[in-house]
């Protein structure tokens, strides 16, 4: 048995943030952000949550896939932002949608979340003990940026995505995982709970503040990105005894422009078969890539049978890729 997504979702928050406002707060421009990064504007939370966008996310793919809550026997959220820690996002969620049969449990993987849920979801439907679940990324990332850091508030957006997948006949999915903790340095960001060796009643808590924003160095991610991203979908590609040219489009994590554009000349492969939405929405994290695949899907753009490739990258480091076939 093999998960086969039925439906698709989104959610993303009403006010729309372009880079000339952004340019009003800090020291850059439009011209600079779109030409390093592609991005034009983004979409950041004023009043919604990450558990109030995942519950919405999660109606508009149960609606698309034409599955009651009551029937989801698991939810599965990916997010780093949530405006909760107890209880689980997922749980959260579990409430507002009426999901009351479903076990649920989030997962952290930064920007490669969504990936790892799908296949987390995978191996569950493989041992046949789950027949219907809900995976959602989703990120508040606004709350993590520190505002005044140009060189990162540039770059991040809010919004969740959602997918239902149903069991189907099928082969366990091919895919590559993989994580390097020991880079884990180049993308960061401190729990504002971590009071290093002081006592939580002692801390002083201003010490730490500016740990507790995402850190980033920008240049490493980026060559960790085109370099094992590539490679990665190169290894998934082997297993699944494929090609670039034998692939419909590949799904990739939204984080910038020039990312994509490296990737796909590593696999020399036209840049028309790497949708990209990031313009819009900015790097939404975990949130990315089921934010395209419903855009994808609802605009007509996914058919039956589609050979598509799944890949996400992001903090940890962590990395992987996916291959599917469309079947919703
Ligand atoms: N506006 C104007 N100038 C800026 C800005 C800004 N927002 N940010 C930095 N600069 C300046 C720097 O201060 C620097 O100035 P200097 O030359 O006077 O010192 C200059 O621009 C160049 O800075 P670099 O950091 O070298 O710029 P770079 O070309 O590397 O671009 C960027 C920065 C866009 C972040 C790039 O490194 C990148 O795309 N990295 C990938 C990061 C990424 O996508 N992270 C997302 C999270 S992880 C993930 O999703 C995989």
């Amino acid at each position: 048995m093999i998960g086969i997504i039925k439906g698709t979702g989104a959610c993303l928050p009403e006010k729309e943030v372009d880079n000339n406002e952004l340019a009003r707060i800090m020291d850059t421009s439009d011209e600079w952000i779109r030409e390093r990064t592609g991005i034009i504007r983004r979409h950041l939370i004023s009043g919604e949550t990450t558990v109030s966008m995942s519950a919405r996310a999660a109606e508009r793919a149960l609606e698309n896939a034409g599955v009651a809550a009551e029937d989801i026997d698991m939810i599965l959220v990916s997010t780093v932002s949530s405006n909760v820690v107890l209880p689980s996002t997922a749980c959260a969620v579990q409430e507002l949608i009426g999901a009351s049969r479903a076990v649920c449990f989030d997962l952290n993987a930064a920007c490669t979340g969504f990936l790892f849920a799908l296949n987390t979801a995978q191996a569950y439907f493989h041992a046949g003990v789950v027949g219907k679940v809900l995976i959602i990324g989703a990120e508040s990332l606004s709350n993590l940026v520190n505002w005044a850091d140009r060189g990162t508030a540039i770059l991040f957006g809010d919004g969740a995505g959602a997918a239902v997948l149903v069991a189907g006949e099928g082969e366990f999915p091919q895919l590559v995982m993989q994580s390097n903790g020991t880079k884990g340095d180049v993308l960061t960001c401190s729990s504002p709970f971590d009071r290093g060796k002081d006592s939580p009643v002692k801390a002083d808590m201003a010490a730490s503040q500016g740990e507790t924003y995402i850190q980033m160095n920008g240049q490493e991610v980026f060559k960790f990105a085109v370099r094992q991203v590539p490679k990665c979908i190169e290894e998934l590609l082997e297993k699944c005894d494929k090609r670039p040219e034998d692939i419909d489009l590949f799904v990739l994590h939204q984080a910038n422009a020039r990312i994509m554009e490296g990737i796909a000349k590593r696999l020399k492969t036209d840049i028309s078969k790497f949708p990209m939405n990031l313009m819009e929405y900015g790097n939404t994290s975990s949130a990315s890539i089921p934010i395209l695949l419903d855009e994808l899907h609802r605009s007509g753009r996914l058919k039956k049978g589609m050979k598509l490739v799944l890949a996400g990258f992001g903090a940890g480091l962590s990395w992987g890729a996916t291959y599917m076939e469309w079947d919703a």
